[in-house]
């Protein structure tokens, strides 16, 4: 048993939708332009529901998939940035509305790469034989922490979860997860406020998401282009190989420019960010389980994951779905 394999997906979207028309009411900007430089038409904005809200309707979703009911789940490891509470963690809200106890229940905060982590991390345990069936859930609300008045940032993010359970397996299934931080990269992107630093901020809402996006965009280029080879090269795995390329859904640019890097057509590539915009932890397995659920990815399908997000950090899964 020292595999890990996907037997279950799920995903939750809020149903309010806000469109790049009804931003250009609010902030200087065109449906245009955001649609030539990110690709987003449209993101789903949660407007009571909590991170914790989303992720149990993807929890529960993906539970169904995999036949499996809460109390056979042993772990839960939850990507997310933008929490319920300080704590307890998301991870330990949702494990109490599914109402189990006992397993470890944690958060993960890797930015956009949080689902990647939570993944990476489930993905171990299940190989050290220490769990066996691992619920691993990306939520976020992101638009939460906009500044609604900055074009240069609120038009990007949505909200939304998505979730999977990993069970112990004798067969292939995660082949290998590549995870990476390089902590010097604060001033490109951030929130700039939490509970021990700048907390006045917090209390005064004067701490949103900011970012200096040209240079994120071409970092998350180039890191994203390594940690293809790199995962490549750790299976000794030909680019032919890859069966689809699911990425993290930050911009359209980005996701072609890795897919030219595996010199695949955009035809094997899972793309939302459209349609949900960049809903940080949440958009991989967004798009994991729209294509499962589509009939795209099928059993045997050799998946690549990638993810590259605020820290800065990135990561990789290749997957034997
Ligand atoms: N509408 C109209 N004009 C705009 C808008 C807007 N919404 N936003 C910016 N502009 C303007 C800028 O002010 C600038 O004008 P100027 O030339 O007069 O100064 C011009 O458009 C070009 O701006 P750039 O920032 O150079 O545009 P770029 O092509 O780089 O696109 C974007 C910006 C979409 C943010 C891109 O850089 C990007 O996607 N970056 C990476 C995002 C990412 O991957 N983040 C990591 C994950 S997120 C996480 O971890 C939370």
């Amino acid at each position: 048993m020292s595999y890990a394999r996907i037997i279950g997906t799920g995903s939750y979207l809020p149903p309010r939708i806000v469109t790049n028309r009804e931003l250009e009411a609010t902030v200087d900007t065109h449906d245009e332009w955001i649609v030539e430089r990110t690709g987003i038409r449209q993101r789903h904005v949660a407007d009571t529901e909590t991170t914790c809200d989303l992720a149990e309707v993807a929890a529960r979703r993906a539970l169904e998939m995999a036949g499996k009911r809460p109390e056979d789940v042993d772990l839960i490891v939850l990507g997310t940035s933008t929490p319920d509470l300080v704590f307890p963690s998301t991870a330990c809200l949702l494990q109490g509305r599914l109402g189990i106890a006992g397993g470890p229940a944690f958060d993960v905060n890797a930015a956009c790469s949080g689902f990647i982590y939570a993944l990476g991390v489930a993905h171990n345990f299940i190989k050290a034989g220490t769990s066996r069936c691992a619920l691993v859930v990306g939520s976020e609300v992101m638009t939460r922490i906009l500044d609604w008045n900055d074009r240069t940032t609120c038009v990007l993010f949505g909200d939304g979860a998505g979730a999977l359970v990993l069970e112990a397996s004798d067969e292939a299934g995660i082949l290998s997860t590549h995870l990476h931080s390089d902590g010097k990269y604060e001033h490109l992107l951030n929130v700039s406020a939490g509970i021990s630093r700048n907390h006045q901020l917090l209390r005064e809402t004067g701490a949103f998401l900011q970012m200096k996006g040209n240079e994120v965009f071409k970092m998350a280029v180039n890191t994203l282009g390594r940690i293809v080879d790199e995962t490549l090269e750790a299976n000794q795995l030909t680019k032919a190989e890859v069966d689809w390329l699911v990425p993290h859904q930050a911009n359209i640019r980005i996701i072609q420019a890795t897919a030219k890097k595996l010199n695949m057509p955009m035809e094997r590539v899972v793309v939302t960010v459209g349609e949900h915009g960049n809903t940080s932890s949440a958009s991989i397995p967004l798009a994991l389980d729209a294509a499962i659920r589509d009939g795209r990815i099928q059993r045997g399908d050799m998946l690549l994951l990638e993810a590259f997000g605020g820290g800065f950090t990135w990561g990789s899964a290749l997957v034997r779905y």
